[in-house]
């Protein structure tokens, strides 16, 4: 996108996974989004270091933000949004915000930065992913069987009420949809006291991470006593994994996606 001989670019800012299927889900959404808005630049910048290294070993690109931004600087770029694919306004959130902040009104460099929220960024989104969630279950759930999301969890005060959130969303729809985290209050123990509480004795577990990453592999699903998994089944709950994240859910996608037209609308404006 060109305006005025001044260039503007959208970086799509995601945590990243050393599996190829998610970062295919990433580089799909930067075509859709080209598809769809035709001369507009977009770039993917990774912001977990762990999974920069150990793609760059594998000899993979995988560029930092920082590192996004610094070349889009030398480039001539001199609006640049920065869309978070992250679920929730935690700690990656905020440090994304950060990095990118310090490259706006650099000399010779971008003058002008915006960012774009996380997937769960207020009652409004958290309302729609419910909404999204609900009408997306597992196709052979009976009613007896309860539905457990389990997200990441956040320690930033804004990130801690992104779960709440969507619980309190969710049971607007459907008394058997939990959400648990794997940091945070809403652990597997708690979730459990819940489940019993309501009478469930099977549930769904399924990911409310944008990744199939290290978390799900082994925190929900590991075969380690501490996998949610393994706890539920400790406490005689029976349980059916879901490999579905949610990058792998086209509508949850598409929020995301609405976010980064917003995001390029009013970095446009700021320009003008
Ligand atoms: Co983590």
């Amino acid at each position: 996108m060109q305006q005025d001989g001044q260039k503007l670019a959208l970086v799509l800012a995601t945590f990243g996974s050393a599996r190829e299927q998610e970062v295919d889900f990433v580089h799909g959404i930067k075509e859709e989004f080209e598809r769809r808005h035709p001369g507009t630049e977009v770039f993917i910048a990774y912001t977990s270091k762990i999974v920069t290294t150990k793609r760059r070993k594998k000899g993979e690109a995988a560029n930092a933000l920082a590192q996004v931004l610094a070349q889009l600087s030398v480039e001539g770029f001199s609006y640049v949004a920065v869309q978070s694919l992250h679920v929730a306004p935690g700690m990656e959130y905020e440090m994304l915000c950060d990095i990118t902040r310090r490259f706006a009104q650099m000399p010779k460099g971008i003058v002008r930065t915006v960012t774009g929220p996380p997937l769960i960024c207020n009652d409004i989104r958290a309302e729609k992913v419910a909404r999204l969630l609900a009408a997306d279950l597992p196709p052979e759930r009976q009613v007896d069987e309860a539905v457990v999301f389990v997200g990441h969890g956040a320690k930033l005060p804004a990130g801690t009420l992104t779960y709440p959130a969507l619980q309190a969303y969710l049971w607007q729809h459907d008394p058997g949809l939990f959400v648990g985290t794997l940091e945070g209050s809403l652990n597997a123990g708690c979730t459990i006291e819940l489940l019993r509480k309501r009478g469930y004795d099977r549930v769904w577990l399924v990911p409310l991470l944008a990744y199939y990453g290290v978390h799900v592999a082994e925190d929900m699903f590991g075969a380690g006593e501490e996998s949610w998994q393994h706890t539920f089944e400790a406490a005689g709950i029976v349980c059916k994994p879901v490999e579905t994240t949610l990058l792998g859910r086209p509508a949850v996608v598409e929020l995301w996606i609405e976010s980064a037209v917003d995001a390029m609308e009013s970095l446009a404006l700021a320009k003008a």
